[in-house]
């Protein structure tokens, strides 16, 4: 699998399987694109063959009004459903997890952040194998009702 940038050519097929994806969850098909257009979110896709079988996003913001730190927020990833199981989500995250950290160089980003569905246990079982460490706390739900889990990794 090769892993670039997004680019507008890839729009159409990362809304696609977002919709498909993460239909548990939520109407992810409207959310998607408003964060491809942001500048401030980093897309990447993993390629096979010219088909793409998964993205992932990532964002930046201020922890909070009273610092300069920043945090990066891992909005999406996702592997289409005949590409999962084999290695594509880890290896997405692995890179997802090396660009927010050569943001460091422009900006001074603390730590990976990302929320989960706890029902879903692979997306948890990557998470964790990655170093990700779940924050306490009560932190609402998804549109399909699921407890959202927040989880952190420091870069
Ligand atoms: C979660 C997701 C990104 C993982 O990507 P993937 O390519 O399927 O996962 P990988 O093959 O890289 O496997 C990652 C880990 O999950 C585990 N896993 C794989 N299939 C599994 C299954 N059916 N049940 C439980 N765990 C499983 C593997 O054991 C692997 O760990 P290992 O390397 O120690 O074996 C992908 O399944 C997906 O897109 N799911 C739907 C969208 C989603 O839930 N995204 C995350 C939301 S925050």
């Amino acid at each position: 699998m090769k892993i670039r940038g997004a680019n507008p050519g890839d729009f159409a097929a990362i809304q696609e399987m977002a919709a498909v994806v993460f239909a548990d969850y939520g109407d992810y098909g409207r959310i998607i694109p408003d964060w491809l257009a942001h500048d401030g979110v980093l897309t990447s896709v993993g390629e096979e063959e010219e088909r793409l079988v998964g993205f992932s996003m990532v964002g930046f913001y201020r922890i909070d009004p009273t610092t300069v730190l920043y945090a990066a927020d891992l909005l999406a990833i996702a592997v289409a459903p005949d590409a999962q199981g084999r290695g594509v989500g880890r290896q997405l995250l692995k890179h997802t997890i090396a660009k927010a950290e050569a943001a460091r160089r422009r900006l001074p980003v603390r730590e990976l952040r990302l929320s989960v569905a706890e029902p879903n246990l692979r997306a948890l079982k990557l998470f964790r194998a990655a170093g990700f460490i779940e924050l306490p706390g009560e932190h609402g739900r998804y549109d399909g009702g699921q407890r959202a889990l927040h989880m952190a990794r420091l870069l």
